[in-house]
């Protein structure tokens, strides 16, 4: 199986023993605010969603990780990754951290290296994340990773801003963040 690591963090595909710790991260009022228009998901979606990540890390290899402390790898604490972005052949990001651990730079890990997992390891070519304009927690983990504002339209009634990231923007982030091995030609995710 997959396993991803960071620092502090590691990141596993879903799992339907997932169900109920997702369960409980989605309707929580603080992400569900955001990622399901303030709704309580039920059960039978986050199945769904568990199903859909389960069946696209087989078919297309990439999809859904749980976020987990390496301290504490039991509990899980949020979510990043992959899915198909509406009905084109783009791949949308998405990630959620538990309140109790915002602020303290877990989504950007987690989302950093699911990143490299997506653009090294998939082969995708380009990735788009869209969040509710007001969602500013969000805009700042986009620009901190390094995606690109793209446009702000209404989507599913909302105001959405949209960003975007290729695999030649993440490349270049990666040879500004390590220049020693990019002057070595060690970096490169082609
Ligand atoms: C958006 C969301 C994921 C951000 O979570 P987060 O873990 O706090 O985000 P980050 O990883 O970027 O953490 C950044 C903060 O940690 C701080 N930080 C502390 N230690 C840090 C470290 N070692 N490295 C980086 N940042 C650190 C940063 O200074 C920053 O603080 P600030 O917000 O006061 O500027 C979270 O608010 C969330 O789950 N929201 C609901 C769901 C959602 O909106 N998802 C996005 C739509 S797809």
């Amino acid at each position: 199986m997959i396993e991803l690591s960071t620092q502090r963090l590691v990141l596993r595909p879903f799992v339907m023993d997932d169900v109920d710790a997702l369960h409980a991260l989605w309707g929580d009022r603080e992400v569900r605010r955001y990622l399901f228009s303030g709704e309580v998901p039920a059960m039978e979606r986050v199945v769904g969603i568990v199903e859909d990540s389960v069946r696209s890390f087989d078919s297309q290899g990439y999809g859904f990780f749980s976020v987990r402390l390496s301290a504490a790898p039991e509990e899980l604490i949020g979510f990043t990754g992959f899915r198909p972005f509406e009905d084109g052949d783009e791949v949308e990001l998405l990630f959620a951290i538990a309140p109790p651990h915002w602020g303290r730079g877990y989504a950007t890990e987690a989302t950093r290296e699911a990143l490299r997992f997506g653009f090294a390891e998939c082969g995708l070519s380009r990735v788009v994340a869209t969040t509710d304009t007001p969602n500013q927690r969000s805009v700042q983990v986009l620009q901190r990773l390094g995606l690109f504002f793209d446009q702000r339209r209404e989507r599913h009634g909302l105001d959405t801003v949209y960003f975007a990231m290729t695999v030649e923007e993440f490349g270049a982030t990666q040879a500004v963040g390590r220049a020693g091995e990019a002057r070595n030609g060690r970096v490169g995710v082609a």
